[in-house]
């Protein structure tokens, strides 16, 4: 019945050029994941030395957060060099060790690609400071004199992602003050010039670099971001405001800086370079766009796949979900994408947190920067839906994470790939009492008493209940662990019947052999707050978003994502139901 499944074992299976369509990723921030050699980040070598774990939790592919060498002032996504591994995490050898030991064990590999901007550590960006107004250094980036009678005005007064405004001023070689550069997220991340065709030929240069050390795929940040108008004269903020808060978003384009027509010129060329390879390479975009403007960045000419974050901004709400799913399985069957479906990652507060916290309840300042990048919106009704440092006192954990587990299981069940975070297996909730003193991310430092920043799911994983920073490695954490993590240890979960980690594990090796073609038919159950739909060969799963239990189809029921009720679904559950088709 299963055909799928024998393609999908064994060496087979890595030769799939579709092996990416219906996918289980596993997101690696690299830092917090395991630290190897004890300095208290986490490293390529830790990752080597968890393959075994990746492998048993039964993932397709890693996807690993930058771990380029950079000053960390945006947790990585500052890259003073694309071609090479920190020195802190490691070596390009140790990440070719990694490669292999990955690949043996038939796990893929996707790496993040930063093209929107560089650190400002970046040798160019060096150069650009040292060399003249005018000169080719310098349109590498994006310069501008200032407004004002001597230039002491930004350009513009537009903010920037993370707080404060867009432009920073330069000193001058001979000391004077000078120019202004724009960065669109924190000043040490200054934005390419994607006109000049130098930063275009330098990028397929990167993508070549990594494809060619056995690369899988690229998960593109900020992929909305690069192309820019900056016509003069450039418009003010009121003027990006009015196009922020029509009805309609930016869906047509017309953003000097988000989501502009041209950039798919760029991803057209990326294609041709993902093409050459066998299989060929994949990418999928981090683009916060009108949900009308997703495909374009999907299409088999450009990206291939894109995030869509529908489900992570949503509510644990049965009517909602059920529209997300259709309307993207719509949309990705006509952008000729498989959809994606995302809880977690680095950027938002844990799925754990959020639906633990009152519906619509006080949902504070963001810790990403999309809140602005789609238009300025804070999510849907107007609420943040960051969460980030919600009160603690609000917080419902038992509750959050029933909902996360049935919702992930749900998740795991839809056609198309899931993109999972670290830590989720565990069941890891948001940490939110990190010390002011000890938080990173710089959100939360552009504004002061605004954001909370992006930290509390950031903490490094807990391996052991006890030990040195829960078996995180043989020094500190590099973010405080709080007390509770030792509950969520890996230890404490193996082989523990209904833990968190265990039913991620039942799930996704499950999905692997339950899995056929990308189609989902939904099942009437007359009841509103009950999702049953079924797959090919006869995959059911129902998820309760009610409070009463409810009666299961007939069949087996292979996982349930919590204990059964006298055999019916409660509240707050999935299970998944096989029964002949
Ligand atoms: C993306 C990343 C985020 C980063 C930003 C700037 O949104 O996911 O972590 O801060 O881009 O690179």
């Amino acid at each position: 019945m299963f055909s799928t499944k024998a393609h999908r074992t064994g060496a087979d299976r890595m030769s799939d050029p579709n092996w990416w369509r219906q996918a289980a990723v596993y997101q690696i921030y690299p830092r917090s994941f395991y630290d190897a050699n004890g300095d208290g980040l986490g490293d390529i070598k830790g990752v080597t030395a968890k393959v075994p774990y990746l492998k048993e939790l039964g993932i397709d592919a890693v996807w690993l957060s930058p771990f380029y060498p950079s000053a960390l002032a945006d947790g990585g996504y500052d890259v003073d060099d694309y071609r090479n591994v920190d020195p802190k995490l490691g070596t390009l050898e140790d990440f070719d060790e990694m490669a292999a030991a990955l690949h043996a064990a038939g796990i893929r590999i996707v790496v993040d690609i930063v093209p929107n901007h560089s650190s400002d550590r970046h040798e160019w960006f060096k150069e650009a400071l040292a060399s003249p107004k005018g000169s080719a250094a310098r349109e590498r980036y994006i310069f501008r004199d200032g407004r004002g009678e001597n230039g002491e005005l930004p350009p513009s007064d537009w903010d920037s992602v993370f707080g404060g405004p867009i432009w920073d001023r330069i000193t001058e070689p001979d000391g004077t003050p000078g120019q202004w550069y724009m960065h669109i997220f924190a000043k040490e991340q200054p934005d390419f010039n994607w006109e000049n065709p130098e930063i275009r030929e330098d990028f397929l240069k990167t993508l070549r670099f990594w494809s060619d050390r056995g690369v899988d795929g690229f998960r593109i940040d900020v992929a909305h971001g690069m192309a820019k108008d900056l016509s003069e004269p450039l418009p003010m903020k009121a003027d990006l405001e009015a196009k922020a808060h029509g009805t309609d978003g930016f869906a047509d384009g017309s953003h000097p800086f988000w989501d502009r027509d041209e950039v798919h010129e760029v991803y057209a060329e990326w294609r041709k370079l993902f093409n050459e390879y066998n299989p060929p390479r994949t990418a999928v975009a981090e683009a916060w766009v009108h949900e009308t403007r997703r495909a374009r960045y999907a299409s088999p000419e450009g990206l291939g796949q894109a995030f869509n974050f529908d489900l992570l901004q949503s509510d644990f709400d049965a009517a909602s979900f059920k529209k997300i799913i259709a309307d993207n399985l719509v949309a990705a069957k006509e952008s000729g994408a498989s959809s994606t479906w995302v809880f977690s990652n680095h950027d938002v507060v844990r799925h754990a947190t959020r639906y633990g916290l009152p519906k619509g309840g006080s949902v504070a300042q963001g810790t990403n920067a999309a809140q602005d990048v789609t238009g300025g919106t804070k999510g849907q009704d107007g609420k943040g839906w960051l969460l980030a440092g919600a009160p603690a006192e609000e917080l419902d954990v038992e509750l959050g994470l029933r909902r996360a587990r049935a919702a992930t299981l749900l998740l795991l069940a839809l056609p198309g790939s899931a993109y999972l975070y670290q830590g989720e297996e565990l069941g890891l909730r948001e940490v939110s009492e990190i010390p002011d003193a000890e938080r990173q991310d710089p959100s939360f430092f552009r504004n002061p008493g605004v954001e909370i920043g992006r930290d509390g799911c950031r903490v490094p994983l807990p391996w052991t209940a006890d030990g040195s920073s829960f078996g995180f490695g043989a020094g500190g954490a590099h973010l405080p662990q709080p007390e509770w993590f030792k509950d969520y240890a890996v230890s404490k979960q193996e082989g523990v019947e209904g833990s968190t980690l265990e039913l991620y594990r039942t799930a996704l090796r499950l999905r692997s052999e339950l899995q056929t073609d990308e189609e989902l038919e939904w099942v009437e159950t007359g009841n509103q707050d009950v999702l049953h739909f079924s797959r090919p060969g006869g995959w059911h799963t129902v998820t309760n978003f009610g409070s009463d239990p409810v009666e299961l189809p007939d069949g087996d029921v292979v996982v349930s994502s919590g204990p059964l009720d006298n055999g019916k679904l409660p509240a707050d559950t999935t299970a998944w139901v096989v029964r002949d088709a």
